[in-house]
């Protein structure tokens, strides 16, 4: 079976003279080689497609593969995460991971918010600033949390994205609208212990792997799981195996959130209890990292006992049953 990737190679875009920010979610080449090394140990051949515009001209040129395994993030547009597998749904080739309707709600976290609140799951309350004239009209009480709308890896999020008074919400949002020029989330700041949740399958078929708890060391950027903190995690979180009831409360949280957006094969909730140790959906990564040390996902399986080769196996399971799907429709 000939597997092709779809995937946006950082250094890549970093040589096209794009910045660290705007490629911040973008994947390292060690992603990319794991992940192909992982496929043929699986028995899979694998042919590397790289980002749209190289499966634009693949496709052209009439190449074709029995399923894709997309990472791609994209690049331009509120709809960037869906291009790939909208692309591929117009060529009927099938793909690992979730297709265009959930990747394109998931990024705007807003959107997603309203369904999974609408199906009964406890979420922050929120408001969306589109520009500065909406700063004032925010009625939520204080402390506030504030983030772009449409980003990951903890772009835009620091130690001042928890905000005490509007004095200090007019400024992180003036700053956020400025950078990423687009809307900004504002949500009430959940104050108690973060969680995040690995989920493997789709539908009735959907389990979640596994909950860890992220814990903050004294040296991390206080109160949030932010940008830096992310990207120098070796230094300054412990990813910690947990209680049982938070892993109860946790799993069912999560596994509710994902089949209620119809996300596919696998990924991740991130969960943050209020001040009251009640448990809050705050996003899905229909797209989590796949780093086999430093993305959480492949970190909460290997902490839970399921080695990266044993996660891709699941998701590959998961999604190998889509080709029957997609030819006999
Ligand atoms: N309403 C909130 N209350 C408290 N903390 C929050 C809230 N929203 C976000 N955070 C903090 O900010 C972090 C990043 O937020 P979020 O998960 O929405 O961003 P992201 O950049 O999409 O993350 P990812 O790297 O998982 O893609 C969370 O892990 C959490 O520590
Ligand atoms: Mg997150």
């Amino acid at each position: 079976m000939i597997i092709g990737l779809t995937y946006d190679l950082r250094d890549e875009y970093l040589s096209m003279g794009f910045s660290e920010d705007e490629t911040a979610e973008f994947d390292r080449e060690d992603t990319i080689s794991s992940i192909e090394a992982t496929l043929a140990e699986l028995g899979y051949q694998t042919d590397r497609i790289g980002h749209i515009k190289n499966l634009v001209s693949r496709l052209n040129r009439g190449d074709r593969w029995d399923l894709v395994f997309n990472i791609a993030e994209g690049l331009y547009g509120e709809g960037r995460e869906a291009q790939v597998p909208a692309l591929l749904d117009a060529y009927r080739i099938p793909y690992v991971f979730s297709g265009p309707l959930v990747l394109a709600l998931t990024l705007n976290k807003a959107l997603t918010k309203i369904i999974v609140k609408d199906s009964g799951i406890a979420t922050p309350e929120h408001a969306v600033i589109y520009d500065r004239s909406d700063i004032r009209k925010v009625k939520l009480p204080y402390p506030l949390f504030v983030k772009p709308l449409a980003e990951g890896t903890g772009k835009g999020i620091d130690p001042e994205s928890v905000v005490d008074g509007p004095k200090q919400l007019e400024k992180k949002c003036t700053e956020l609208l400025n950078r990423y020029h687009q809307p900004v989330l504002v949500e009430t700041y959940l104050s108690g212990r973060e969680f995040t949740a690995g989920i493997v399958g789709t539908g009735q078929e959907a389990k979640c792997i596994g909950v860890i708890e992220i814990i903050l060391k004294d040296n991390a950027e206080k109160g949030v799981y932010s940008y830096v903190n992310k990207e120098e995690c070796e230094e300054r979180i412990i990813y910690s195996l947990t209680d049982q009831d938070a892993v109860d409360a946790c799993s069912e949280l999560a596994l509710q959130a994902w089949k209620c957006l119809r996300a596919e094969d696998g990924g991740r909730i991130d969960i943050r209890f209020d001040h009251q140790g009640t448990p809050h959906f705050l996003e899905i990564n229909p797209l989590a990292g796949m780093h086999p040390e430093h993305s959480d996902l492949p970190i909460l399986a290997g902490l839970n006992g399921i080695h990266y080769r044993e996660l891709m196996k699941m998701i590959m399971a998961s999604a190998v049953r889509k080709i029957k799907i997609v030819h006999h429709a």
